[in-house]
């Protein structure tokens, strides 16, 4: 059973992945991954290397998706994107220097109008793996001995699919890993993630290792991934969302043991409102009760009376509110006394 991976230096151990995603993976929900245990490698939500850089010329803060990054245990990879070598590799550079990170990851795969279309970054860049290679070699040489790494789709439409040239591009220009999400950039996240696909850019690489991502929803569905495709590693991002223990009870099975029974109602309330209590030391609480509205829903999915559960969080106005309405819904239902 394949049990670790090296990125780089990095040992990620077990070889599963938390993925990068925009207005989730911000630090309170790193933090209660890291609580929960199981993961492999946590990553940020994508930085915009330009909005760093015009940030640094007018002297402001940091940008704010890298709060907590300085100071987190590691290891911890910071995904960023942009399409300008000079840019990527000034942030990348402070990155690896300043914030100490452990793994710097370039973005090949939004295909979100803001940077595909209007930014010629993330799954843009997949049309020209020469690109690829170029800003990836460029990041890579910025950020040593810290290791660089991609995270691509499996090209811009099913007719044009190449992620194993980009592969080559990426792993020729000294990144350290590549991750493939099984899908296209035309098909946004409709359709399923194509693991045969995913499964045909390893022979495209000689040495560095593969990370498998998509659709997986459940540790044996991830330990299936693992033993009967040829990744080294695998990535999840909507299933550990839904359910944020999925990291522990796939790194239990992977050590051949039972995994524990799945949080009992009780303990998922505690998890949501301890999750809470990290945003709102993150984003104080107004913000905090409006972001909680996602997270919340993400929870109960697939749980009966999840349904009631959201219609109601998804409109909390404040934390009263909020608190009424998860002491309202996870309640457990007594069994009548004969
Ligand atoms: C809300 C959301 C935000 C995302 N943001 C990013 C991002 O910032 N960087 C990135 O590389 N991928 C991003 N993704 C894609 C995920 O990392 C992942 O590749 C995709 O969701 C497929 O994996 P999954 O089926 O396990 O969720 C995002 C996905 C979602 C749903």
């Amino acid at each position: 059973m394949k049990n670790s991976l090296m990125i780089g230096d990095v040992l990620v151990s077990p070889p599963v992945l938390s993925a990068p995603m925009a207005g989730y993976t911000n630090y309170a929900y790193r933090e209660l991954l890291r609580r929960l245990g199981g993961v492999g490698l946590i990553a940020t939500e994508m930085v915009s290397a330009r909005a760093f850089a015009y940030m640094g010329e007018r002297g402001d803060e940091q940008p704010a998706r890298l709060w907590g990054v300085a100071d987190e245990p590691r290891p911890l990879a910071v995904q960023i994107w942009d399409n300008c070598p000079e840019t990527l590799e000034e942030l990348a550079g402070t990155l690896a220097r300043d914030f100490n990170v452990s793994v710097i990851d370039l973005n090949f795969g939004c295909p979100a109008p803001a940077i595909a279309k209007r930014s010629a970054s993330g799954s843009y860049l997949l049309r020209d793996p020469n690109k690829v290679g170029e800003l990836v070699g460029r990041v890579a040489r910025a950020c040593a001995p810290k290791p660089a790494t991609a995270k691509i789709r499996l090209g811009l439409t099913a007719d044009t699919i190449n992620a194993r040239d980009v592969a080559q591009a990426v792993e020729g220009a000294g990144g350290a890993a590549l991750t493939t999400h099984g899908r296209t950039a035309r098909q946004m996240y409709s359709g399923r993630a194509d693991w045969d696909e995913i499964a045909k850019v390893k022979d495209a690489l000689a040495r560095i290792p593969l990370i498998g991502n998509g659709d997986i929803t459940t540790a044996t569905e991830a330990v299936e991934r693992l033993t009967n495709y040829p990744v080294d590693g695998v990535m999840i991002g909507r299933g550990a969302l839904d359910r944020p223990w999925i990291f522990r009870e796939i790194s239990q099975l992977l050590r051949g043991e039972e995994p524990d029974p799945a949080p009992t109602l009780l303990e998922q309330r505690d998890l949501l409102l301890t999750h809470y209590a990290l945003v709102v030391e993150r984003f104080g609480v107004e913000r905090a009760v409006t972001l909680m509205r996602k997270f919340a829903c993400h929870y109960s999915k697939g749980r009966p009376g999840g349904r009631n559960f959201r219609d109601k969080v998804c409109r909390v106005q404040s934390e009263e509110e909020f608190f009424a309405v998860v002491a309202n819904e996870f309640v457990v239902e007594e069994p009548e006394t004969p």
